[in-house]
């Protein structure tokens, strides 16, 4: 395990998908921090829906030291040979600590075991703490979506298309 700023002492990675039975709590953990994170909160109800896809599977981050305490969490969704990271977010108060690159660390790690060839993800050309993130993955810019995502003003901003391909 890596050495972590902050207080968190180690991040153990859990998943949760309609096979596993994922509790309420553990849908509420993860719309808090949607909703502390995201201009357009998503529900407990709307992500169990989504959690309950085919193909989809959410990554929970949870603070070693209690076994319980949801750090932040990530929702990939993939088909034959690809994949698209949904969202991810981390809750605010345990940010830069290295717990979002846990999360797609472990993401691609498992896609890449299931012979994925390219993993897609949008992201607002605002969220220069985002792009970063995925830069340092080497996710590449491959396209632009017009008035994607809402941002605190009201108003829409840009998204940048991102696209991560295995070797
Ligand atoms: C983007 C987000 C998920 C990053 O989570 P995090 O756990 O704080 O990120 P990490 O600590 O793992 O950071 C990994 C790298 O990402 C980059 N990064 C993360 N936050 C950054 C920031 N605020 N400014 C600049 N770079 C940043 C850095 O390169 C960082 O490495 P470093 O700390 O060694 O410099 C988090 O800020 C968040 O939840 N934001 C709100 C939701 C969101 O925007 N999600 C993305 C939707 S596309």
């Amino acid at each position: 395990m890596q050495n972590y700023q902050k207080q968190i002492s180690a991040i153990a990675m859990f998943e949760i998908s309609a096979e596993n039975n994922p509790t309420v709590r553990q849908y509420r953990q993860i719309a808090r921090i949607h909703e502390a994170s995201f201009a357009e909160p998503w529900s407990p109800e709307v992500l169990r829906s989504l959690g309950e896809m085919t193909g989809v599977k959410i990554y929970l981050a949870i603070d070693s030291d209690d076994g319980k305490n949801c750090l932040g969490f990530l929702i990939v969704r993939a088909t034959a040979d690809e994949a698209e990271i949904l969202t991810i977010a981390v809750g605010v108060e345990h940010r830069r600590s290295g717990v979002a690159r846990c999360l797609i660390k472990r993401a691609i790690r498992d896609l890449r075991d299931q012979s994925c060839l390219h993993v897609f993800l949008e992201v607002s050309v605002a969220n220069l703490a985002a792009k970063r993130l995925y830069e340092n993955f080497e996710f590449k810019v491959v396209g632009t979506r017009t008035a994607y995502s809402r941002n605190s003003d009201g108003g829409y901003d840009d998204a940048s298309v991102m696209r991560y391909q295995f070797n």
